[in-house]
C-alpha cells in the first residue's frame, strides 16, 4: 500500500511534542512491514535552515484572493521519504505555531498537501492525516478532487492526538478558502478543522482505547463528544508506541552510563549519582523523582501544587522537574525551589539530553495528566526502569499497571480521581516502598523494563484499518 502520512510536525525535523515522536517513528514500522510510507508536513524555517531538502517542483493554489506558490522539497531520513511545503509567506517564520493567521497557515496547509501529491507524482492509496492542522484536506479532497481520477481513489484515515486543539476560527474565515459551505466546517458558529475532519474522513482513530472511550463523554470530549458518537462504527483507539531504538538505555549516547535489565541496579545507580551531582544535590537513597512535560493545565501540574510541600516536609523524596510552558507553572517550579534548593530542582525549558537524563536517573518519573490521549513519557521511563506514577487517565491507564502490595504486580503507581489528596497518598505509597521495601521496588522495575511498548503492535493495526478501507 502507498500511505502518505500528513502532519505539522515531524522528528527529527520539527517537534514540539508527542505529535512529532509518532510522525517520527510511525513510518519506519509501516515500512518494515513492507508499505510505501512517505510524510509531507510544512517546511519551516528551522528546517530550511538545515539544508537537507531538495526543492522537486511548483504549483499553485488559490486561497486569500491571490493563486499562492506552493513549492514542494524532498529529504530522506531514516530510510523515509520525506516532503515539505515550501511557502515563503506562511512557513519562513521562527516558530511553527501561535501566529495570528494560524487558520489561513494551515488551511493553506492542507490545499497545498493535495497539491504536491501532483508535483511530485505519488498518489497514495491511504492519507494518514494528524491533529487538527490537517483537518481540511478530506473536504478539500472531495469538494476539488473527485472528478479526478487518481485522486478519487484515496481514502482518508484521521488521527486525533489531542481533542483540546480543534483549529476554531472565525467563520468569515470562509471568504479566503473558496470552498463551498458545508455543515462539517462549522462547529459553535465557527469554523472548525478537527469537526470537518471528523466528519469528512472515513477513519477516525485516537491514541489510545481509553481516551478513545473518554473523548465520547462530556468530560474529556471539549464538545465534540456528540460528534464524534456520530462516527462511533468509524472510531478506533490505537495505543502509540515508542521508538525502542531511539529510547534504549543500552545504546542512548545522551545518558551518563549504559545498562539493560540485567544491569539494570548498578547502572541506575550510576546515572542517578551523576544527575544529582549535575544539578547540585546530595545523594543519600533517597527517593529521586522526576518529571518531563510541558506545562500546560492538560498535565496535572495542579494537583501538585498544593501537596508539594507536605511531601518534602514528611518524607526524604527529591525532585527534578524539566518543562516549560505557562508562566503559572514554570513560576511555581521556581518557588518550590527556591524555598527547598536541597530538595527539589527545576529545569525550565527542553532540553532532549537532560530529559533522557532524568528518566535514566530518576526512581519514579510523575505524570498525574487531567486527560492524556497516550503520552509518551511514562513508556520512556519504563523502558529506562523508572516507575511511572500516573493518573488512571486515556494512554496513562492502558500502559501503566498499579502496583499491588500483595501479588507484587505492576509496572508503577497509578490513583483514579483528580484530586491532590489521591496523588499524595500514592506519592507516599511510592516512598514508602522504596524507602522500605526495596526488593519489591527492584521487582516493579523489572517488570516495567520487561514491557514491550514498540511500535509493532501499533503499526499492524493501523495497516487493519487501511486494508479495510482500499
Ligand atoms: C499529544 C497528546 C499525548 C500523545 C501525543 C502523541 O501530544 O497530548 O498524550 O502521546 O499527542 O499521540
Amino acid at each position: 500500500m502507498k500511505i502518505l502520512l500528513c502532519a505539522s510536525e515531524g522528528a527529527p525535523f520539527a517537534k514540539t511534542g508527542g505529535l512529532a515522536d509518532v510522525i517520527g517513528a510511525l513510518p519506519k514500522a509501516l515500512k518494515k512491514e513492507g508499505h510505501d510510507v512517505r510524510v509531507i508536513m510544512p517546511y519551516y524555517k528551522k528546517i530550511k535552515e538545515k539544508n537537507v531538502a531538495y526543492y522537486q517542483g511548483y504549483s499553485y493554489v488559490r486561497i486569500a484572493n491571490r493563486m499562492e506558490y506552493v513549492g514542494v522539497f524532498h529529504a530522506i531520513a531514516d530510510d523515509v521519504d520525506y516532503y515539505f511545503i515550501d511557502s515563503e509567506r506562511y512557513f519562513n517564520r521562527d516558530g511553527f505555531y501561535g501566529y495570528r493567521d494560524d487558520g489561513e497557515r494551515f488551511a493553506f496547509f492542507c490545499f497545498a498537501v493535495l497539491e504536491a501529491i501532483r508535483v511530485v507524482n505519488f498518489y497514495p492509496d491511504i492519507i494518514h492525516n494528524n491533529d487538527w492542522q490537517t483537518g481540511l484536506i478530506p473536504y478539500i479532497l472531495k469538494t476539488n478532487y473527485s472528478e479526478h481520477y487518481e485522486y478519487s481513489k484515496i481514502r482518508t484515515v484521521f488521527s486525533i492526538h489531542n481533542i483540546q486543539y480543534q483549529g476554531n476560527f472565525p467563520m468569515d474565515m470562509m471568504g479566503i478558502l473558496y470552498m463551498p459551505y458545508s455543515s462539517s466546517l462549522e462547529f459553535g458558529g465557527c469554523i472548525d478543522f478537527m469537526k470537518t475532519a471528523i466528519m469528512e474522513s472515513n477513519i477516525i482513530t485516537t491514541v489510545s482505547p481509553s481516551y478513545k472511550d473518554e473523548v465520547l463523554t462530556d468530560q474529556y470530549g471539549y464538545y465534540l463528544n456528540n460528534i464524534l458518537g456520530l462516527r462511533y462504527f468509524d472510531f478506533e483507539g490505537i495505543l502509540n508506541g515508542i521508538d525502542v531504538d531511539k529510547y534504549n538505555p543500552k545504546t542512548d549516547k545522551l545518558i551518563y552510563k549504559n545498562y539493560d535489565i540485567k544491569t539494570v541496579t548498578s547502572g541506575k545507580k550510576a546515572n542517578k549519582e551523576a544527575l544529582l551531582k549535575e544539578f547540585g544535590l546530595d545523594d543519600d537513597d533517597a527517593p529521586l523523582f522526576g518529571l518531563v512535560s510541558r506545562l500546560v493545565d492538560q498535565k496535572g501540574i495542579d494537583l501538585l501544587m498544593p501537596i508539594i510541600d507536605d511531601v518534602i516536609n514528611h518524607s526524604n523524596a527529591k525532585f527534578i522537574l524539566m518543562g516549560s510552558g505557562d508562566a503559572y507553572y514554570e513560576d511555581f517550579f521556581r518557588s518550590v525551589e527556591a524555598r527547598y534548593p536541597n530538595r527539589f530542582k527545576a529545569y525550565i525549558g527542553y532540553s532532549d539530553p537532560v530529559a533522557q537524563k532524568i528518566y535514566a536517573g530518576c526512581d519514579i518519573f510523575l505524570m498525574p495528566s487531567k486527560f492524556e490521549p497516550c503520552g509518551l513519557g511514562q513508556m520512556i521511563a519504563m523502558r529506562y526502569g523508572t516507575l511511572p506514577l500516573v493518573r488512571e487517565t486515556g494512554g496513562l491507564k492502558d500502559t501503566v499497571f498499579a502496583y499491588n502490595q500483595y501479588t507484587g504486580e505492576g509496572t508503577g503507581f497509578t490513583f483514579t480521581n483528580f484530586n491532590a489528596f489521591d496523588l499524595k497518598e500514592v506519592m507516599f505509597l511510592a516512598i514508602d516502598i522504596y524507602n522500605n521495601h526495596k526488593p519489591a521496588f527492584k521487582k516493579l522495575i523489572k517488570q516495567a523494563m520487561e514491557k514491550d511498548y514498540s511500535w509493532k503492535q501499533s503499526a499492524l493495526a493501523y495497516i487493519n484499518l487501511y486494508k479495510r478501507l482500499v
